[in-house]
C-alpha cells in the first residue's frame, strides 16, 4: 500500500505511481492544461492502478465532449476489472464512475459524499463533487458538502487553499458574498494558480456590481491565469461583463475577438462564454456582425449529442442567432427524444431537459423568431425552474435578460416595469438595468419615476 501527500492509501505498484496520481490531481485542481499529460504518466508507471483508471474515466466525462465521453465506458470496464483488490474508498470511486457512465449523477454525487464522510482529505472526491453539485445547480449540497469537511482542513494540509477556494465559491453561489470574498482572496494569496478561487472573487464582484474592482481583480492576475488553460478565457468573460455593464461596447467587442473567442474552440466553457456574450450584446441592440457564424459552426456538430442541457442552450442560442433555425430545431427535437427515452428519472439530466432545458430552448427559438409573447409565456414560469440547469447565477442571467427584452419588445410595459423593478432591486448597481427601467416607466406614463431611474443610470455609468 502506498500513500498520497495527504495520507490516503492507494492500491498501486509503486510510490512513483501515487506521486504521478497526486501530480495529475494537482493540475486538475489548478485547472491546468497538463492534467491529461500527467494521466499518461500514471499509465506508464502503473497501467493497473485502479485510481489511475478512475481518474482517466472522470477526465473523460468532465468536459461533456462527445468524443471523450464515448471512451469512458472502456475505462470503467478496466477500473471494474481491477477493483477486486482495491480499498473500500477506491471501490466507491469505481462505483461513482459507473453511476456517471449510466447517467445517474445524483447517485454519483452521493457516493462521493459518502467517501468524504470517512475520508475528508480525499481532495479528488471533494473537488469533483463540488463541480458536479454545481453542474446540477444543487447549491445547498455544494455549500454543505464543503462545510462538512472544513474542520478537517487547515493550512498544514497540502491543497488547503484549493479547498478554501471551493468553500468560498459554494458560499458565493448561495449569495453569502461577505464570507466568500476574504476566503477566495486568501486562497489566491496561498496559490495564485488557484484560478477557481480567483473565479469566486470575480463572481462576488459581479454579484455586488463592483465594476472597477472586478476589472482590476482580473487585470492583476492575468499573467498567472493565462497559463491556466481554457478556464482563463472564462475569467476574461467575467471582466468583459463589467465592460458591458459600463456600456463600454468597443471594449466588449475587442475582448470578444481577442480573448473570449480569439479562434474557434470545441471547449464548452469557451462556447458558453461566446454564445452568452453575443446574446447579451444582441439584446442590448449592439451589432455583432457575423460573429455568431463561427460559434454556430461548432455547435452544429453537436445536434444529436446530449450531455448537458446548460451547454445545449448555448448551442441553440448560437444556431438560432446565426440564422440556422433548422439546426436549432433539430437539436430541440433531439432534446425531446432524449428526455422521452428516460421517463423513469434514472438519467439525471433527462429530468432537467424536461423541466427546464426544453422550455428554455423553445423560448430561445421564439425569441429568435421575434415571437415575444411566446417567450414571456414560457419564461415566466420556467425562470424559477432554471437552477437545475447548473452554471452560475451570472451565466443563467442571459435568459432573464431575454425575458425582459421580450417584455419590452412586445409592448408589455407593465410587465417590463415589474421585471425591471425586480432586477434593479437585486442588482442596484447595474446602469443598463436602470436605463431599461427608465424606458419601461416612461412607457407606462410614469415620467417622474422614469427621470429618477434615468438619473440613477447616468450616475452609475459615469462612475
Ligand atoms: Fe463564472
Amino acid at each position: 500500500m502506498y500513500y498520497d501527500k495527504r495520507g490516503l492509501a492507494y492500491t498501486a505498484s509503486s510510490q512513483a505511481a501515487v506521486d504521478a496520481f497526486d501530480a495529475s490531481v494537482d493540475e486538475f485542481l489548478a485547472s491546468g492544461r497538463d492534467a491529461a499529460l500527467l494521466l499518461k504518466r500514471i499509465a506508464e508507471v502503473d497501467p493497473d492502478m485502479v485510481m489511475g483508471q478512475v481518474l482517466r474515466g472522470y477526465f473523460y466525462r468532465l468536459p461533456a465532449l462527445p468524443h471523450l465521453a464515448a471512451m469512458s465506458g472502456d475505462t470503467l470496464a478496466k477500473a471494474q476489472s481491477l477493483a477486486a483488490g482495491a480499498t473500500d474508498r477506491e471501490k466507491k470511486h469505481v462505483n461513482a464512475l459507473a453511476a456517471w457512465c449510466a447517467g445517474d449523477i445524483r447517485k454519483m454525487n452521493a457516493i462521493w459524499e459518502s467517501i468524504l464522510v470517512d475520508h475528508p482529505h480525499d481532495i479528488l472526491a471533494l473537488r469533483i463533487a463540488h463541480t458536479m453539485h454545481f453542474f446540477l445547480g444543487d447549491l445547498a449540497h455544494m455549500r454543505d458538502s464543503m462545510a462538512r469537511v472544513m474542520p478537517r482542513w487547515d493550512e498544514s494540509v497540502p491543497g488547503y487553499g484549493y479547498v478554501l477556494g471551493c468553500r468560498a465559491f459554494s458560499l458565493e453561489e448561495n449569495h453569502d458574498f461577505e464570507n466568500a470574498e476574504p476566503m477566495g482572496k486568501r486562497a489566491v494569496e496561498i496559490n495564485e494558480n488557484d484560478i477557481w478561487a480567483g473565479h469566486c472573487v470575480a463572481h462576488v464582484l459581479e454579484g455586488m456590481g463592483r465594476r472597477q474592482e472586478g476589472i482590476e481583480w482580473v487585470d492583476a492576475h492575468e499573467e498567472a491565469w493565462q497559463k491556466r488553460g481554457t478556464f482563463a478565457h472564462h475569467m476574461w468573460w467575467h471582466r468583459t461583463l463589467h465592460y458591458l455593464e459600463l456600456e463600454q461596447f468597443d471594449a466588449v467587442l475587442d475582448a470578444y475577438d481577442n480573448q473570449i473567442w480569439a479562434k474557434p474552440s470545441q471547449d464548452n466553457t469557451d462556447l458558453g462564454n461566446a454564445s452568452s456574450m453575443l446574446m447579451r450584446l444582441d439584446i442590448l441592440g449592439i451589432d455583432v456582425g457575423d460573429r455568431w457564424d463561427s460559434v454556430a459552426e461548432v455547435c452544429a456538430e453537436r445536434i444529436d449529442t446530449r450531455l448537458r442541457p446548460f451547454n445545449d442552450l448555448h448551442y441553440i442560442m448560437a444556431l438560432t442567432m446565426a440564422g440556422r433555425r433548422e439546426d436549432a430545431k433539430a437539436m430541440l427535437a433531439s432534446m425531446r427524444d432524449f428526455a422521452d427515452s428516460y421517463p423513469d428519472g434514472s438519467v439525471t439530466i433527462a429530468t432537467t431537459y424536461r423541466n427546464a432545458g426544453i422550455p428554455v430552448a423553445e423560448a430561445i427559438l421564439a425569441h429568435g423568431a421575434k415571437d415575444y409573447a411566446k417567450v414571456i409565456e414560457i419564461m415566466m414560469p420556467t425562470r424559477y425552474k432554471m437552477l437545475p440547469l447548473g452554471g452560475s447565477w451570472a451565466q443563467r442571467d442571459v435568459w432573464e435578460r431575454m425575458l425582459i427584452n421580450a417584455a419590452l419588445k412586445d409592448g408589455q410595459h407593465s410587465l417590463a416595469r415589474a421585471l425591471l423593478a425586480e432586477r434593479t432591486d437585486m442588482a442596484p448597481t447595474s446602469g443598463p438595468s436602470w436605463a431599461m427601467y427608465a424606458d419601461a416607466l416612461d412607457n407606462c406614463g410614469e415620467t417622474d419615476e422614469a427621470q429618477t431611474a434615468r438619473g440613477k443610470a447616468a450616475e452609475l455609468l459615469a462612475a
